[in-house]
């Protein structure tokens, strides 16, 4: 099957050209490519980026598909523009053994949107006492490239240690939720002048740096490398400056909704704004995307958490934790980042494909656009706009904070290995 994208701007840059795709491959790249027997997609004026690698999607499967399916996240994040997704190790059962990840991985091949790769668990049950078999779920057909216990934060430092000698010998990844749990017990909201007025409990920024230093600093002794989660805040940035400027093999990723919302929205108390870590204040907001911009943040994830109404339409203190992210993530990039001038189009593809495929090793992903390449492809509507209602998204679940907002450019069509996965807001398998 060849497909034609007619009219695109590679990156968003330089002239107008067409792209052929044959079997899985991009074929030829050129002025006026001859049809052929080729679907044609019509991209005039619009950006070819490579697919949105995602490294942290919580898709409920198994155990909650009541709120999320690997079928409609997979929906969620084809619509979204990515070709792979990192589904995180939370379910129930929690993802610490073969059994469960090689089920993910076979799941999200047979509903075949999206390359779902699963996340294994750092420790049994996520519980932070014993490490997982990390070289089975590695060695599994699901092939474990990261790990994490995220929602839960790998407190124990001896734990820790263990885990990245353990990692690095395996040449896999820990991504840490870095939260000290003894800081944030019963905390749902940034701890700052917002929080004390509204009377919720507040969650102080220290909970998140002081495990972000220690584990920079037990990765640079243990030769390992370590993965930040959802850095929200700036005084993560500066630790994670600091980190690099030694040499020690760290990453980070920031969530958009960090980038996009701050604390002020908590005012109304609506349950739907309740996330971990919490929405902090536009400072830091402003300090994620200068980090984001200066590469001291490597990429974007989207921390994609469904939950039922019944668990967000609720008393704020009682919303459980988390927001939708896969099919809003590019157009809230675009008004935090590009908008301003802040990255390219040529930078978009950096942190939400080639950085992340790169975090993870993921060798087909986030590659360049050139001949002899995998169609892992994604095309940006760069002057469109629409505006979100959560029933409309394709995720089981409708937990959006973005309702009604109208928001900047489109994702018209994603192609996985030259099959088309989604087009004009439409899945068509
Ligand atoms: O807000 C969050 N929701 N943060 C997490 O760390 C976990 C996630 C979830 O699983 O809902
Ligand atoms: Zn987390």
């Amino acid at each position: 099957m060849s497909i034609l994208i007619r009219g695109v701007q590679l990156y968003g840059e330089g002239d107008q050209v067409d792209v052929l795709v044959d079997d899985g491959q991009i074929t030829e790249i050129g002025a006026d490519l001859a049809v052929g027997e080729a679907e044609v997609i019509e991209a005039s004026g619009q950006v070819l980026l490579p697919g949105f690698v995602d490294l942290h999607t919580h898709l409920r499967e198994p155990g909650r598909e009541d709120t999320e399916t690997i079928e409609t996240g997979s929906a969620a994040a084809a619509l979204g523009g990515f070709t792979a997704v990192f589904a995180m190790a939370n379910t129930n059962p929690v993802a610490d053994s073969p059994v469960v990840t090689d089920h993910v991985w076979h799941r999200g091949q047979a509903v075949g949107l999206v390359d779902v790769h699963p996340i294994g668990a750092v420790t049994v049950g996520l519980e932070g006492k014993q490490l997982t078999e990390m070289a089975m779920m590695a060695n599994g057909v699901g092939q474990v490239r990261v790990f994490s216990d995220d929602g839960h934060c790998v407190d124990d430092p001896l734990v820790m240690r263990r885990a990245l000698e353990y990692a690095t010998g395996l040449g896999v990844l820990i991504a840490q939720h870095a939260e000290e749990p003894r800081l944030t017990v019963g905390a749902v909201a940034h701890e700052g002048p917002t929080a004390a007025k509204l009377g919720l409990a507040g969650w102080p920024r220290a909970a998140e740096e002081s495990i972000v230093a220690r584990d920079a600093i037990l990765a640079r002794d243990a030769g390992a490398r370590v993965h930040i989660c959802h850095a929200s805040t700036a005084g993560t940035v500066e630790i994670l400056k600091w980190a690099k400027a030694q040499g020690i093999s760290i990453t980070a990723e920031v969530t958009p909704h960090h980038l996009l919302l701050d604390d002020s929205r908590l005012a109304t108390y609506d349950g739907v704004n309740r996330v971990n870590p919490p929405l902090r204040e536009n400072s830091d907001a402003q300090a994620l995307r200068q980090a984001l911009a200066d590469g001291v943040i490597d990429c974007v994830a989207t921390d994609h958490a469904p939950h039922a109404e019944h668990e967000k339409c609720v008393e704020f203190s009682a919303a459980r934790p988390g927001m939708l992210g896969l099919q809003t993530a590019l157009s809230v990039v675009v008004e935090t980042m590009v908008v301003p001038g802040l990255l390219s189009w040529r930078d978009v593809a950096r942190v939400m494909s080639e950085n992340p495929a790169r975090i993870a090793g993921l060798p087909d992903q986030g590659r360049p656009l050139e001949i002899g390449e995998p169609a892992n492809l994604t095309i940006v509507d760069p002057d469109s706009t629409w505006t979100v209602s959560g029933s409309a998204l394709a995720s089981r679940s409708a937990n959006t904070p973005y309702e009604s907002m109208t928001l900047p450019a489109s994702v018209t069509a994603t192609l996985l290995r030259g099959t088309v996965t989604a087009r004009d807001g439409k899945c068509p398998l």
